[in-house]
């Protein structure tokens, strides 16, 4: 262990105290109490709803704190917005990533503080400064592409770019990695490392142990928008964390439960679409849950996209139910009873100015309005159902969906696809971004589903999800299949190892 982290750490550059923040009447934080120290990386972490990412708009000046108070220096400070929050040092990567598509690289990296020539922007220099950034961060992408050109990755990087354009003396991430392969986050780690080096403070949220272990040296843990505990991260294990963060021990973090087989729901036959996926054969049957592996890039989202409608195949056929069927469009896939849960929430999954009600209500109009009018009671009563079996944290069935907490938002897209009452749901990364309570209620429901005599697609690259929860595991590589084995012969390193080359 280096001398660095063994001496007491110097004393903390922020610190919040009793922050308190509500919004209409519901309380986002309580009683938020957090020391950020130079050279340490303390990590985050609480259920979906805890607090955090309200906890990390206050440190930035997007939302001003009801109560408490927050410390720079040791000098009470008031952070006025994140213009001034740069001003001071602190500077942020958001859950949900700002980039603006029609600007290029360099001036997204400078949105807010172009460097100046008198009373004109020095483009010159501001392009040189982004080359300057974008090669510490050791990436290929030219600071003249148009950000709408980039991957969500690189958009990322982008923000990250954004951050290191004054000196940082706090660098918050918040959930950087959800979007992140694993080499990418691998990368990110390494700069984060690097700043901390340099004596930056860091706050590190994440909903992935194994991220936190690697990464952290203290922790802070969040319950009900409260600091309920905290400490160095040596000596402390995920147990103990998961305990805190939901006030009980999580014990059936993959509660699969017993189905039988019966008919075959959805069979898919030679199906090939050029540059995505070559080949594809599978089927699943009533009771079955069907775990589909790769690493990012393996062709899995492309082959749930054409499954939807929302790309044609090139070749191949796709029978639901024993019947050879033409799935055109998603409207065709629902008519055939698939559903779809996507990847990106945001982009494709929930309608953020809606309620939680009218988005659980959207896809299942026919049930819930048989002439066309749609009964409010019905409605608030589905929305009510689903809010309880997820443990969706929201003030009611009207709460709109974009103030809700990520994850939150994430089991809103799921209740969504689960009450239109499919036969085969599909659903691509569940859990992504899911606190631990929440993925066993995630699993506890998608299975409960199979159950009930229908079929189950699942699409992550979570190793233990997959082995946990399905009966058989395909494997994708390069858009083919590698491999498809029984839950009683797949194991980690067989499904592993046919996911990579080997
Ligand atoms: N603008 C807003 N209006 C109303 N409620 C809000 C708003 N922003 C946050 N909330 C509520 O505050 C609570 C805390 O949300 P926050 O986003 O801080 O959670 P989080 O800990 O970041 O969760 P996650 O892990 O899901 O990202 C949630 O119940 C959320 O619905
Ligand atoms: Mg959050």
């Amino acid at each position: 262990m280096s001398a660095a982290i063994q001496q007491a750490p110097a004393q903390p550059i922020l610190t919040l105290a009793q922050v308190k923040k509500s919004f209409g009447g519901a309380h986002a934080l309580r009683d938020a109490n957090l020391d950020l120290y130079p050279g340490q990386v303390t990590a985050l972490i609480g259920e979906n709803g805890a607090g955090k990412s309200t906890l990390v708009k206050i440190l930035c000046g997007i939302h001003q704190p009801d109560g408490g108070e927050l410390t720079l220096d040791g000098r009470s400070i008031r952070v006025r917005d994140p213009e001034h929050a740069r001003q001071l040092g602190i500077n942020v990567v958001h859950q949900e990533c700002v980039v603006f598509d029609n600007l290029t690289v360099a001036e997204n990296i400078f949105v807010s503080n172009r460097p100046k020539n008198g009373r004109f922007i020095a483009w010159r220099e501001m392009r040189t400064r982004a080359a300057e950034i974008l090669r510490q961060l050791d990436v290929s992408f030219s600071p003249d592409m148009l950000a709408g050109q980039l991957s969500v990755a690189q958009k990322h990087i982008v923000q990250i770019a954004r951050a290191l354009t004054s000196e940082a003396r706090v660098l918050i991430l918040d959930e950087p990695t959800a979007a992140l392969s694993h080499r990418e986050a691998e990368d990110l780690f390494r700069i984060a490392r690097r700043l901390r080096d340099a004596g930056c403070a860091l706050l590190f949220i994440s909903h992935k142990f194994e991220e936190i272990f690697s990464l952290a040296d203290r922790y802070v843990v969040f319950r009900d928008g409260a600091s309920v505990g905290n400490g160095m991260i040596a000596g402390t294990g995920s147990e103990q964390l998961i305990r805190m963060m939901v006030g009980r021990s999580v014990e059936q973090l993959f509660p699969k439960l017993e189905t039988t087989l019966g008919e075959e729901l959805l069979r898919v036959e030679s199906l090939s679409r050029a540059q995505e996926f070559d080949n594809i054969s599978f089927s699943v049957r009533q009771g079955e849950t069907l775990g589909i592996y790769g690493l990012v890039g393996a062709g899995r989202t492309e082959l749930a996209q054409c499954l939807f409608g929302l790309t044609a195949p090139d070749s191949g056929s796709i029978q639901v139910g024993g019947k050879p069927v033409s799935i055109a469009n998603p409207a065709d896939a629902v008519r055939h009873g698939l559903a779809y849960v996507p990847e990106d929430r945001q982009q494709q999954g929930a309608i953020l100015p809606f309620s939680i009600a009218a988005n659980v209500s959207l896809t299942n109009l026919n049930s819930l309005a048989p002439r066309g009018i749609c009964s409010r009671q019905r409605e608030s009563a589905l929305a009510n159902h689903w809010i309880s079996a997820l443990g969706i944290k929201a003030t009611g069935p009207e709460q709109n969906v974009g103030d809700l907490s990520g994850g939150n938002q994430q089991k809103v897209v799921i209740a969504k696809w689960l009450a239109r009452s499919p036969k085969v749901l599909i659903l691509d990364e569940p859990t992504k971004g899911i606190d631990v309570g929440a993925k066993s209620a995630v699993h506890a429901v998608t299975s409960a589903f199979a159950q009930r005599g229908n079929a189950v697609v699942m699409i992550s690259s979570e190793l233990p999800e997959i082995l946990g929860m399905s009966d058989r595991i395909l494997v994708m590589r390069r858009g083919r299949v590698r491999a498809l084995l029984d839950r009683s012969e797949a194991t980690a390193e067989n499904v592993v190892q046919a996911a990579t080359d080997a």
